[in-house]
């Protein structure tokens, strides 16, 4: 039933003596909300939610996930789909754009993308300068955050055409960046993108061409990395994507957003698990490949050591993604003819760790992390890269959700409140009084 807010349900709270009626949102497939915004203004409370867990921060059209059945759908189609039929230059455009291209449309943006695809030959110069040491996600969030110097967003073109073509820049660019970063830091001439390949298969050319060696573009490899990057496009709301969405509030171009989105997805309880997994998966190889130890430390209460690739905020059931890229895996190491004894390690932990009543009471199931890095190491990409491929996979979902929030008319800085626990007022001593 409708209220006189036009809502249909309506939440009743009693809080100080008082009683207010919270309108309820229901979204497209039945979740439910209190709308709060209005809480502190009726009632003089705000509520608290350390981790967010329990707290939406818009309303968005994107991406759907249900975490209890391991459901996962871009713009209603599920990822499985997608990963099948589907290229990433293709979801990307459904992602940013609410749908799927016509043919016509396609090769337009697949142009715009080639047209895109150079960096500002001065950006060498960064890359030569940088400690040889430097983690790539660090690079690349810095380099990302040049490109409004190279590229300033000009307010003379019409809005719509300057965001779409900022936009295609930063999907585009990103992946020349990837590239030539790895090459300098390899002391290897940079290979350019070239306009008779695809996306997929640009990149990889990128990385492993040389004039010595030729790369052999291979069909299983291209398909391998579409479906990765496709996996990886969008996942609504999480630490990375908030943090785009958090940052672009404060209306910063979108280069610094998706540099902060890059910054944030680096921890190794977010994106940079999948490089931590491979990390846990050798040092299980060096330990004789006996997984006891490292299952009991992930149990134990008193050591902070976490299974890597295991767990996740919204999945309580097996991550849909994590499913894929096995089938993906296995597909590409036999199409490859190679054999990757992580994988028969990592396959081993699954199954002990969802035996084990621990991990069963918790609901502590594989992510996308878990067997992603064996893909990426049968393409040929270093560990300290992993996170990189999930950042470049990630951009149009962080685009499109910034995008739906900077074309939102309500759109408004974040900015959370919070319950101060500290001193209560006291007054400054003179440092000749102090003990
Ligand atoms: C990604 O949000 C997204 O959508 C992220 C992502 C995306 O596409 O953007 O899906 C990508 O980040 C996937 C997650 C990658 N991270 C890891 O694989 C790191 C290992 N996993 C965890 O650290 C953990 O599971 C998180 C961070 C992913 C989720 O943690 P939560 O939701 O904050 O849960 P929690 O840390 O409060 O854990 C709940 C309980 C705890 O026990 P208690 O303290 O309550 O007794 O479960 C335990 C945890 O100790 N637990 C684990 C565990 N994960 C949770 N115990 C051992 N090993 C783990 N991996």
């Amino acid at each position: 039933m409708k209220n006189e807010n036009g809502f249909q349900e309506t939440a009743s709270l009693t809080v100080g003596g008082k009683t207010v009626q919270l309108p309820v949102i229901i979204g497209s497939e039945g979740e439910r909300a209190i709308d709060i915004s209005s809480l502190r203004e009726k009632t003089g409370y705000i509520t608290l939610d350390p981790g967010l867990g329990n707290t939406g921060i818009c309303k968005s059209q994107i991406t759907f996930m249900n975490g209890e059945e391991g459901i996962l759908r871009y713009r209603g189609i599920p990822v499985d789909e997608l990963a099948e039929h589907s290229t990433f230059v293709e979801t990307a455009y459904l992602l940013i754009n609410g749908i799927l291209p016509t043919r016509m449309q396609l090769n337009k943006f697949s142009v715009q993308l080639n047209d895109q695809s150079l960096v500002h030959e001065d950006m060498k110069g960064f890359y030569q300068n940088i400690p040889p040491r430097s983690h790539p996600m660090g690079i690349l969030s810095s380099m990302v955050n040049t490109l409004e110097s190279f590229y300033p967003i000009l307010k003379t073109t019409t809005k719509i055409e300057e965001i779409n073509t900022t936009l295609t820049r930063i999907i585009s660019k990103v992946r020349t960046m990837a590239a030539m970063s790895y090459k300098i830091s390899r002391g290897h001439r940079v290979v350019y993108p070239r306009p008779d390949l695809c996306y997929c298969g640009n990149f990889l050319n990128m990385m492993f061409d040389s004039p010595v060696r030729p790369y052999q573009l291979d069909k299983s490899a291209i398909k391998a990395l579409n479906v990765f990057w496709i996996l990886h496009a969008d996942h609504e709301q999480n630490c990375s994507t908030s943090a785009v969405r958090l940052v672009g509030s404060g209306r910063v171009n979108v280069y610094a957003a998706i540099s902060a989105g890059i910054a944030a997805l680096w921890g190794p309880l977010h994106g940079g698990a999948n490089q931590a997994v491979i990390e846990m998966l050798e040092a299980i190889q060096a330990n004789g490949g006996n997984i006891s130890p490292f299952v009991e430390r992930a149990k134990d209460k008193n050591d902070p050591y976490r299974l890597m690739g295991f767990g996740h905020r919204v999945y309580k059931a097996y991550d849909p993604r994590a499913k894929i890229i096995n089938k993906t895996a296995h597909a590409l190491l036999e199409k490859m003819q190679i054999s990757d004894p992580l994988l028969d390690i990592a396959q081993k932990l699954e199954q002990v760790a969802l035996k084990d009543d621990y991990f069963i009471e918790y609901r502590l199931y594989p992510n996308v992390d878990f067997y992603s890095g064996i893909v990426l190491r049968a393409l040929g990409i270093p560990t300290n890269m992993f996170t990189v491929m999930f950042a470049l996979g990630r951009m149009p979902g962080w685009i499109a959700q910034w995008k739906e929030d900077a074309d939102d008319p309500n759109w408004r800085l974040y900015r959370p409140r919070q319950i101060y626990i500290g001193q209560n007022t006291t007054h400054y001593i003179p440092i000749e009084e102090r003990v």
